[in-house]
């Protein structure tokens, strides 16, 4: 069997590819996006050769068409709604980022102001959801809580839960996003054994997050604007990442019909991986464990050591095989907070610019492609900030709630979609049959 790189043209729109199986010809369509790699639809493949494709890991599979964003791991582009990473970044808000993704444009004045309004007015969860929270132990794992939390959110919130009616499915969009860092808030105080602060509907998105998690009831609190602004610059990096995994998941939980909450339950227990959103939280306690730039080099050789099990945290993806544009500007945000609260000497920081650069000189991650991702700098930015180590992959959650959302609203209203169901290549027995007990050996 061989995949001939036969793309036939055979006028402007359509495309095929021609697969040879046993002597058989099996042409299958070849569709093409706005940017990036051509797709081969092989949709009917079973149907027409009695063959799947195999592929672990999804790493040359398109689940989906979709038009939110595109990476282009090579030259380490990201694009929200065709808007580069670095110019929303800078230029934009969360909260306005969180409209691009949803619905397609940037908005006008207008309906930036109505949507702001709209978020706002949905940051209180259910008062009786606070007491949801005692069931944990104090010192539960905040994803734990998450998990718990979110999912439940179904079971308080029955008006937006039916996925055939557009104006419910518009309600669960504005509640996650809304109440998202109110649930994460909690958690945290929750884990301090101090008191749930309110959201604040005169405070921004960030400012309001840092004010749930980090005021009193005993004295004023004001967030610190340097702080806020960092934060929703990482909540803007963080957003959305096209079908990473635990946006997988949430897209396969939705296409068995599962209402929206438990759908981005479903996304928060993915990102909590290591390999994936549990990175940050992985990445700083790697700093920790080096300590010191003189342990550097112990680090690097247990790197490359395959029998090690260790892997620099923070460095490489599936898909960039170019630096992170998410990275770079995540550095530039950790210098400006460290710079901001004074804490330039930080030595964690020191620890991991030069981790970065020793790493980016070494044959053994220049060739395998392995760069610094998102992960490498927010977990020293967000520890700057005043959060433990366990809420970083919680912040995550919050910011990617867009993402996963955004998506799963697309995948809802896609025609194309149907319940996903991977098949499989069987190794296992052939059929034989059941052995009595007294008869087994
Ligand atoms: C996120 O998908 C997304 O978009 C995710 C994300 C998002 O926004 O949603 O960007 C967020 O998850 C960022 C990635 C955070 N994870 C980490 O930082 C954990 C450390 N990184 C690795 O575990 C790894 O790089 C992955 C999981 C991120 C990517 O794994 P791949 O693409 O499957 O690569 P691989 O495991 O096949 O590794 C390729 C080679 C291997 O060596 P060989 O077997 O070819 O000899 O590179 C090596 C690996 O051993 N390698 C590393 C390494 N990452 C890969 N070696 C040392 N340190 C590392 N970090």
């Amino acid at each position: 069997m061989s995949v001939q790189n036969a793309i036939k043209t055979q006028d402007a729109k359509s495309k095929t590819a021609t697969l040879s199986i046993d002597g058989q010809a099996l042409d299958l369509p070849v569709r093409t996006g706005t940017c990036g790699p051509d797709v081969i639809d092989v949709a009917r493949l079973y149907r027409d050769s009695g063959r799947f494709t195999y592929d672990p890991g999804f790493t040359s599979t398109a689940n989906c068409v979709s038009k939110i964003t595109y990476i282009d791991g090579d030259n380490g582009i990201l694009l929200y709604r065709g808007y580069p990473i670095d110019q929303l970044a800078e230029r934009s808000s969360f909260i306005e980022t969180c409209y691009l993704l949803l619905h397609g444009e940037l908005p006008t004045a207008e309906q930036f102001a109505v949507f702001q309004r709209t978020i706002r007015n949905h940051t209180m969860l259910h008062e009786q959801m606070t007491r949801f929270y005692t069931g944990f132990r104090r010192d539960a794992h905040p994803m734990a809580v998450m998990v718990g939390v979110v999912g439940a959110l179904s079971a308080f919130y029955h008006d937006s839960t039916d996925i055939n009616d557009d104006q419910q499915r518009l309600i669960a969009v504005h509640r996650l996003i809304a109440k998202m860092p109110t649930i994460a808030a909690m958690a945290y105080k929750y884990s301090l054994g101090q008191p749930i602060i309110y959201p604040r509907n005169d405070l921004d998105y960030c400012a309001n997050f840092l004010q749930m998690c980090f005021a009193i009831p005993c004295e004023p609190y004001e967030p610190n604007p340097v702080l806020a602004r960092a934060l929703d610059r990482i909540f803007i990096l963080h957003a959305d990442h096209e079908q990473n995994a635990s946006t997988s998941t949430v897209r396969l939980a939705g296409s068995s019909g599962a209402n929206p909450f438990a759908c981005i339950a479903a996304g928060v227990a993915c990102l909590w991986g290591p390999a994936h959103g549990g990175a940050n939280e992985a990445a700083l306690n790697m700093l920790h464990e080096i300590g010191t730039v003189d342990r550097i080099p112990e680090y690097i050789a247990k790197a490359k050591d395959k029998n090690s099990g260790f892997r620099l945290m923070g460095f490489g993806h599936r898909v960039y095989k170019n630096y992170d544009p998410r990275a770079k500007v995540m550095q530039k945000t950790c210098h400006e907070v460290l710079d901001a609260l004074g804490m330039r000497d930080d030595p964690l920081l020191k620890v991991a610019m030069e981790l970065e650069r020793i790493a980016l000189e070494d044959d053994y991650f220049v060739n395998k492609k392995l760069y610094p991702n998102i992960d490498f700098y927010s977990g020293i930015t967000l520890r700057a900030m005043g959060f433990p180590v366990s809420m970083f992959t919680a912040l995550f959650a919050v910011a990617r709630t867009i993402g996963w959302i955004g998506q799963w609203k697309e995948m809802i209203e896609d025609p194309e979609q149907r319940i996903g169901r991977p098949r499989q290549l069987y190794a296992g027995p052939a059929e034989r049959d059941f052995v009595p007990l007294e008869d087994r050996n």
